[in-house]
């Protein structure tokens, strides 16, 4: 790729149509925008541009796509594949600015925003009407909803409700030629023509810019139980996972932690307890909602009945708010709890779940075969299982150029069990290179051609997703 280096003419340029004082160049902020929470890496853009509406967008695409500079969508730098990484440097083009919600619209049970507004804020912003927009992802409190929707972010409740695709009804998208589109229309059903909406869902900031949302709502499920299970043995956890749903039983949310995971974050967040049994080797938390106390406290009896035939120890049963608060609390931080120990990477892979325990299994079969530890929790419901690898004592040649043919070992085994590379991270930097395995070139060949078709250039968030 052919890029051209910012020049000052670029600048004095981008002065003319941004306010001053969102057009930022010095050194220590460029490298503040260089990164997400993808490992270490560190990628930082030539220059930092804050647009504040579409228009801006509009102009900043145009030029940079007349003069071949990169451009890459900047959100709230929570992403865990490196889609917002400046790879090639250019122009890094943070949305952060862009953070109203334009209307909550009570009648047809959808809000209109603009990409920058943080999700858990809009999330509260419905709730004060009665309504719900479900997709949590750990990073609810700082991931904007705009990032949401290029990695289409997922998070615990999606079991019951759908990742953030399941939501988008209509799109505002700048394109890398500075045209603004709409995707769809403002409706819960729509056959009209190929998907575009859905196509931009999970494009990573590879196709366009996102600049409006409009997403659906649905009335506000007030209660809900929290259930934390320990096992002895964690494929066992794994295995009850099906048997929950065979059952009749749809949680809000069905999450797997091992041992580990929960015994990294009691060291790391003091605000949280949980006492755990040496024997305990894994949990499920579960998390049944609606509107009836009664009929999910039917539901949990049911649970209760199959989680025993999977010999489980005592459940914590959680209804009291700081309880809630608690084991959640636990289950969200894991994350930020393993980064904080040691270098790590995170793999997000994901299989049709009454195949988890074999993908468990396996995981660390191959660990022990390359010599890495993994720590491993996630979505169990959607069989999707974080895997975080440990650098620990591995020396950084084994790290480097043996643990990239481990990982493949994961994902091979990953789409052999039916599954995928990635559930809700994204591919992005990381895993563009094992796209091989989930797609032959035929498939391969038309996700060139789609991200061809849009930005015949290559300068829209370059060298992501595709190998
Ligand atoms: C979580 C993030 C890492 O599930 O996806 O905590
Ligand atoms: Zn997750």
């Amino acid at each position: 790729m052919n890029f051209k280096k910012i020049t000052k003419e670029n600048i004095d340029f981008f002065f003319k149509i941004l306010n001053k004082e969102y057009v930022i160049t010095d050194n220590d902020s460029r490298v503040s925008f260089g990164h997400d929470e993808t490992e270490d890496l560190s990628f930082p853009p030539e220059v930092v541009l804050l647009p504040q509406n579409t228009e801006q967008v509009s102009a900043i695409m145009t030029y940079c796509n007349n003069m071949s500079i990169p451009v890459t969508p900047i959100g709230a730098q929570t992403g865990l594949s490196g889609g917002a990484l400046s790879i090639h440097g250019g122009v890094g083009l943070s949305l952060k600015k862009m953070n109203s919600i334009i209307k909550i619209d009570e009648l047809n049970l959808q809000v209109i925003t603009e990409p920058g507004v943080i999700t858990q804020e809009l999330q509260e912003a419905v709730i004060k009407k009665g309504l719900f927009y479900s997709p949590d992802p750990s990073s609810k409190g700082s991931c904007f909803i705009g990032g949401n929707v290029a990695e289409n972010a997922g998070g615990p409740r999606a079991v019951k409700y759908g990742v953030t695709k399941d939501w988008i009804l209509n799109l505002e998208v700048v394109l890398p030629n500075g045209e603004i589109i709409w995707t769809g229309a403002n409706t819960l059903k729509n056959s009209t023509g190929y998907n575009l909406t859905q196509l931009m869902v999970g494009s990573e900031g590879t196709l366009g810019v996102i600049t409006k949302i409009v997403l659906k709502l649905i009335p506000y499920p007030t209660k809900n139980v929290s259930m934390l299970a320990p096992f002895k043995d964690a494929s066992k956890a794994c295995e009850a996972v099906s048997a929950i749903f065979r059952a009749g039983i749809t949680p809000s949310a069905l999450e797997f932690m091992e041992r580990d995971a929960l015994d990294w974050i009691l060291k790391f967040d003091d605000s949280v307890s949980l006492s755990i049994d040496d024997t305990t080797k894994a949990h499920l938390l579960i998390e049944l909602d609606g509107n009836d106390l009664d009929q999910i406290y039917q539901e949990c009896e049911k649970v209760n009945s199959v989680l025993e035939q999977f010999d489980c120890g005592e459940i914590l049963f959680a209804d009291t708010e700081s309880q809630k608060e608690n084991i959640w609390k636990m289950r969200r931080r894991i994350g930020e709890a393993v980064k904080s120990n040691s270098i790590y990477k995170e793999e997000d892979t994901v299989v049709p779940r009454y195949e988890l325990p074999k993908l468990l299994a396996g995981v660390k079969q191959i660990g022990e075969k390359y010599g890495f530890e993994s720590v491993c929790y996630g979505h169990a419901g959607d069989g999707n299982l974080h895997i975080n690898i440990i650098k620990g004592d591995l020396s950084n040649k084994a790290w480097k150029e043996e643990l990239p043919k481990g990982i493949r070992e994961i994902f091979e085994l990953t789409v052999s069990l039916g599954g995928t590379l990635s559930g809700e991270h994204g591919i992005g930097y990381v895993q563009k290179d094992y796209m091989d395995i989930a797609f032959n070139k035929t498939e391969l060949a038309l996700l060139k051609g789609i991200k061809d078709l849009f930005d015949p250039k290559g300068i829209m968030n370059p060298s992501k997703i595709l190998p």
